[in-house]
C-alpha cells in the first residue's frame, strides 16, 4: 500500500494489481466498488458485470474515477446505497494508525476499525447469494478482522496471498453464514 499525500487520490498500486488479477472470472448483474480510489477495480469488473457502481468519501478520487465509471457516489462505504450487489469488493486502508490523517491508508485501531465499519456497511447491500471480496495485510491485525467479519454472519476464506517487500497482502472472500452477531463492535484496550 502506497502512503499518499491526503490531497491526493489513490493511484493503482501494487495491491490494487493483485487485486485486480483475481477479479478477472467473477461475474453477475451488479457489482459494487467501495473505496474505488482511481476507478481501477471498477473498469475491470465493468467487463464481466452489467452495472457498476463505485463509491469514495474522497471527491479528487471519485472525480478521476469518474473518467472511466458512470456511477460514481460519494458517500462513506455503502451508506447511501439501497440496492444488493452480486460482488463487493474494497480494497481497505489497512494501516494502524491513532487518526484518520490519510483516509486512503489509515485503518486506525489494529487496522480493523475501519475496515470492520466498511464491511459492516458492505454487508447490507451483499445479496443473501452473493460476497464480499477485501484485501488487508499482515501489517494489519488480519486474524481480528476475519474474526470480526465472521461475527457479521460470513464466511470467509482467503483466496490469495502476496508477499511483498515489508508486508503481505491477503485476498479475503466472505460468503453468507448462517447466523451475525448483533450490535457488534470492536474495541482494543491497547488502542486509545
Ligand atoms: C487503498 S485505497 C484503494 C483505492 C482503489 N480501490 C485501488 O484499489 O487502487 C482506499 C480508498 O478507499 C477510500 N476510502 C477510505 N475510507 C472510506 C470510506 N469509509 N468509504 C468510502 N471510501 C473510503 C479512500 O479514499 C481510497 O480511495
Amino acid at each position: 500500500m502506497q502512503k499518499e499525500s491526503a490531497n491526493n487520490y489513490y493511484k493503482p498500486a501494487e495491491d490494487t494489481l493483485f487485486f485486480a488479477e483475481h477479479l478477472q472470472h467473477e461475474k453477475g448483474r451488479a457489482a459494487l466498488d467501495i473505496g474505488t480510489g482511481s476507478g481501477f477495480l471498477a473498469q475491470c469488473l465493468s467487463r464481466n458485470f452489467e452495472l457498476i457502481v463505485a463509491t469514495d468519501i474522497d471527491l479528487n478520487a471519485l472525480a478521476k474515477a469518474h473518467e472511466s465509471v458512470e456511477n460514481c457516489i460519494c458517500c462513506n462505504a455503502a451508506d447511501a446505497l439501497t440496492p444488493v450487489f452480486d460482488l463487493v469488493v474494497c480494497n481497505l486502508p489497512y494501516l494502524p494508525s491513532e487518526e484518520m490523517s490519510d483516509p486512503a491508508v489509515d485503518g486506525l485501531c489494529d487496522g480493523v476499525e475501519g475496515p470492520i465499519k466498511i464491511i459492516g456497511s458492505a454487508s447490507k447491500v451483499t445479496k443473501e447469494k452473493g460476497k464480499i471480496i477485501f484485501l488487508t495485510s499482515s501489517l494489519a491485525n488480519h486474524i481480528e478482522l476475519v474474526q470480526q467479519v465472521q461475527k457479521l454472519g460470513f464466511v470467509t476464506k482467503v483466496i490469495a496471498t502476496k508477499k511483498l517487500f515489508f508486508e503481505e497482502l491477503i485476498l479475503v472472500e466472505c460468503t453468507r453464514g448462517t447466523s451475525a452477531v448483533a450490535n457488534f463492535s470492536y474495541a482494543n484496550k491497547d488502542c486509545a
